[in-house]
């Protein structure tokens, strides 16, 4: 008897309907395993005849076909594990097929567990755009698959549960509601990070906050201790909440990765991610035998931290430049290309020289010029060029670490980054671009309309500094972003004078 159930695939963030087939003939036992699956769905066969022994049922020891369908694209990875054994009872009549408008997702252990697998969150959407009414997922992934509405999720733990239900047991399993789901980071620590717990350094929180009202990249130049790290780690605390659709984006890629802890539905803080400057190329851009996106795509919709820069290497920086630049990263497989979103803003962390303390009021730097220039020589020119602000964190003086002072909560400033953002919204509205940063060159003429003697100034700036055209870009919008946050039209002289000041560092 021949059987067919559906099930799920994906390549990149693409997701299709997988058709699997099982046909048993007579004649002696053989597995066949066609439509090009890779070795781990191969593996199937042995899991797949384990569990159907081990749940109490005999297998059927004849020849088994089994296709997956569409022949022509590649199927990894051990989800079609379930698909494959429903099939495979069915074709051996030991289930009765009434499964049309059903999916299948999951891998089996040899004793007939459910486990989890990567990617059900834009499976289990491809599921529901392509007109199934329930699906079964592994225990673990039920978490992200209620988010998905429209489609009825079945949680399952062992196919001994799942036979049970099929058999007429309906208390077996229930159907997860989508109201029942869970947001992952929805309680807040008490340890949270805040603004509030950096004592001093404002005029850093003051650049940190123009770069997150406008979307700049950023670098942080400073001494050991100075607070670079610890400003950084606080920056998603201020950027604006993620909107559902940038919600729904960054959880399909943890889902991919298969990053979401169990029972977790949507990811609603912005991501931040921090390589270390060791990463290697394929661990930063994804890849891999079953494709897995990388941390540059992890950061999606949150921060990209790269602490220690001159500690990258450079062709590491080279991977990431181009990434950062379109908002998404490109792997190139044999099966082809696929692309994950990286629309990321990156924040950099760095001391001005080897020992640290160039520029330093009281500590000399122990370097020779040599090793100062050869520090900054490793920095990549061209990753220097896509980070709009930079500046110096010197070390909070006494009084300021003292913390006499009370120090504003993320909750104020990002009051003002939303408002700024607001602004911006209204800007772009239908171009596609969502913050100053990333103005096209002919938005930068167009938006940034600038009063006089502001007009003069960045001239005289342009001329004195022997700046470069896409300096000046630079100095343009991150003026626009601290004349939005003013809630100016027009750029004024005093946007232009401390949008200079961000070119200043000591680098
Ligand atoms: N302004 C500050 N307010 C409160 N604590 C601070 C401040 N600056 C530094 N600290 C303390 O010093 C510690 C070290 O800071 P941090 O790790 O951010 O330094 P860094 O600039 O990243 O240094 P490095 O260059 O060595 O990486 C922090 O964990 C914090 O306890
Ligand atoms: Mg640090
Ligand atoms: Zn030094």
């Amino acid at each position: 008897m021949t059987s067919k159930v559906m099930s799920m695939g994906i390549f990149g963030m693409q997701s299709f309907m997988v058709e699997v087939e099982a046909d048993i003939s007579g004649g002696k036992f053989r597995f066949d395993m066609v439509g090009l699956p890779d070795t781990a769905v191969s593996e199937a066969k042995e899991r797949v005849q384990a569990a159907v022994k081990n749940c109490g049922y005999s297998f059927p020891f004849n020849h088994i076909t089994v296709n997956l369908a569409p022949a022509d694209v590649r199927k990894e990875g051990s989800v079609y594990d379930l698909p494959i054994f429903i099939a495979v009872m069915i074709a051996a009549r030991q289930l009765t097929d009434n499964f049309k408008d059903a999916a299948f997702l999951g891998e089996l252990s040899l004793s007939g567990d459910v486990r989890a697998v990567n990617g059900v969150l834009p499976m289990v959407i491809e599921a529901r755009e392509s007109g199934i009414k329930r699906v079964f997922v592994p225990f673990e992934n039920a978490g992200e698959a209620a988010v998905v509405e429209g489609i009825d999720v079945y949680p399952v733990k062992n196919v001994r549960q799942l036979l049970a239900f099929f058999g007429g047991d309906s208390g077996a399993l229930s159907v997860l509601k989508p109201e029942k789901t869970i947001f992952c980071d929805e309680e807040i620590s008490d340890f949270s990070p805040d603004f509030s717990d950096v004592c001093g350094q404002h005029a850093a929180k003051r650049a940190i906050e123009i770069a997150a009202a406008g979307g700049h990249n950023i670098l942080m130049s400073g001494p050991p201790g100075s607070g670079k790290s610890m400003l950084a780690k606080r920056i998603p605390t201020i950027l604006p909440d993620m909107s559902f659709e940038e919600s729904l984006e960054t959880t399909k890629l943890y889902s991919i990765a298969g990053l979401l802890k169990n029972k977790s539905g949507l990811v609603k803080t912005r991501p931040f991610r921090s390589p270390h400057h060791t990463v290697s190329a394929p661990a930063l851009s994804g890849g891999g035998s079953i494709p897995k996106p990388g941390e540059l795509s992890l950061a999606h919709n949150g921060v990209l931290f790269l602490d220690e820069l001159p500690e990258f290497q450079r062709t590491t920086m080279e991977v990431m430049r181009q990434p950062i630049e379109d908002g998404e990263v490109t792997i190139s497989r044999v099966a082809g290309t696929l692309t994950y979103p990286c629309n990321v803003m990156l924040v950099a962390a760095m001391n001005p020289c080897p020992c640290g303390y160039l520029g330093h009021p009281v500590k000399e730097c122990t370097c020779t010029a040599a090793a100062r220039a050869r520090y900054r020589n490793k920095i990549s020119g061209p990753l220097l060029d896509r980070i709009d602000i930079q500046i110096d964190v010197p070390a909070a003086s006494y009084r300021e670490i003292s913390g006499s002072q009370k120090e504003e909560s993320s909750k104020e400033i990002k009051i003002r980054v939303n408002r700024a953002r607001e602004i911006q919204r209204e800007r772009f509205k239908g171009t596609g671009v969502t913050c100053n940063a990333n103005m096209t060159a002919v938005q930068t003429r167009n938006y940034c309309v600038m009063e006089d003697d502001a007009a003069a100034l960045i001239k005289r700036s342009y001329d004195a500094l022997g700046l470069s055209g896409r300096t000046f870009d630079k100095i343009l919008k991150v003026a626009r972003t601290i004349a939005d946050m003013d809630g100016c039209d027009i750029i004024k002289r005093e946007h232009i004078f401390e949008a200079l000041t961000y070119k200043n560092v000591n680098i």
